[in-house]
Order: structure tokens, then sequence, then C-alpha cells
């Protein structure tokens, strides 16, 4: 499977997103991260489907990946297929029914992500593993961007990518939390092939002629090492 680097916009400056997420994807972000808090399942609130239905609005063409970290979850599905979502992944925690907010997805016609806390056994994918297309390890606890990357995630990358291969379908496997250039290549060799980066992306310096440069010689870099 191509690797696939996801700018997440949590670290954007929201107040020229559009712009922000046409600079990423002009500096070739492969698909959009799209960070969905409640100040209930996590400690932080952030955006909902209309900011998505915006972007969609704007011209955004590229896959959006939106990781929902809300409870409940089903009512919400339905808002972000309708805005226009090509992932939905959700934390089996939030859900009364994992089994059945994965297949809700997909039969909205997304493809479905279960998302694993760092305290979550990697376990709980297994009995979810055949209506899965991605499965999401979090590197840092949900709730935040700028936190340090936690590195016996690498473990469970590695015990996930086994599980996934011996599953033989074609599900991706996705890193997020403090994913930089120098760790980049440690996860992909752990068996990640999607990598979030929030603000190692979007926090970079300006330093170019214009911020597609700043983020394309960022995302270049990240590129180099998977
Ligand atoms: C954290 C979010 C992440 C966050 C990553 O709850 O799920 O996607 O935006 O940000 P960085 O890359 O800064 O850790
Ligand atoms: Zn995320």
């Amino acid at each position: 499977m191509n690797s696939w680097i996801a700018p997440s916009i949590l670290a954007a400056d929201f107040a020229r997103l559009g712009a922000e997420v046409d600079d990423v994807v002009a500096a070739g972000a492969d698909l959009v991260h799209f960070d969905v808090m409640d100040n209930h399942y996590v400690p932080n609130l952030s955006v909902g489907p209309l900011v998505l239905e915006s972007l969609r609005r704007h011209g955004v063409a590229v896959p959006v990946d939106v990781h929902l970290m809300v409870e409940p979850v089903d009512r919400l599905i339905d808002d972000f297929l309708a805005a226009g979502a090509d992932y939905i992944s959700v934390h089996p925690e939030a859900t009364g029914h994992p089994h059945r907010s994965l297949s809700l997805i997909r039969e909205g016609g997304a493809k479905a992500g279960v998302v694993l806390n760092p305290g979550t056994a990697v376990a709980v994918v297994e009995p979810l593993i055949d209506v899965v297309d991605l499965v999401l390890v979090m590197s840092v606890n949900p709730g935040f961007g700028g936190q340090a990357f936690i590195p016996s995630s690498l473990d469970k990358v590695a015990a996930v990518r086994r599980l996934i291969d011996a599953s033989g379908r074609a599900i991706r496997l996705e890193i997020d939390g403090g994913i930089k250039v120098d760790n980049i290549g440690a996860a992909a060799r752990a068996g990640a092939d999607t990598f979030v980066a929030g603000s190692a992306v979007f926090g970079v310096p300006e330093t170019h002629a214009s911020r597609a440069d700043d983020y394309r010689a960022v995302l270049d870099a990240m590129r180099e090492q998977v």
C-alpha cells in the first residue's frame, strides 16, 4: 500500500482555513485529517460538519479523513456522510455498539476506521476486522495537537500490522499524534502506511515565498523518510 500523509487541520489557521487547505494540498497532502472534538469524549472543542461542508463548497476535492472524538457517535455519522467525508473513524469506547457504528459508515458509502487510544488493547480490533477499512493508532491521548509522541505506540502499530496482514484485507494503518520528520520513518518501519501530522506541518515557520512552499518542504522531508 502506498504511503499517505494526512495533515491535520487542527493546527491550521482557522481564520483562513480554505486557503490553508488549498496550500497543503498544493504541497502534496494525500488526504486532509479532520479532527472533531466535543468537550465530552475529549476535553476540547473543535469543528463540526458545517465546516467540512464549507471546505467542499470552497472546492476542496482531496479525500477527507474525519476523526470523530465525540460521544455519542452515530447521529453525527450521517451528518459527516452528507458533508462529504471519505473516511470516518470512531473510538470504540465512545459508542455503545462499535460494529453498528462502523457498519453505518460503510452503508453510507464512506470508509470506516476504528481508533485505538494509547490505553486501548489491540484485541478490540479483532471482532471488527471485517467491517473496517482503516485502523488508527493514537500515538498521543486524543484531545489536543502538539503533544509528545508516545514511543510504545510503535509496538502497537507492529501488532496491528500483524493483525491486518493475517486478515488478508486491504486495511490502511494510520498513526496520529506527535508525528514529525524525525519519527515518521520509525512509524513506517513499524508498519504504518498513513501518517497524520498537525503541528509539524501547519506549525512550520515561514521561511519560503509562500505557505504552500513551507508546507511542501515539510511534506517532502517526511516523504523521504517513509
Ligand atoms: C489529537 C488529534 C490529532 C492532532 C495531531 O487528538 O487526533 O490528529 O491534530 O496533532 P499533532 O500532529 O500536532 O500531534
Ligand atoms: Zn486525529
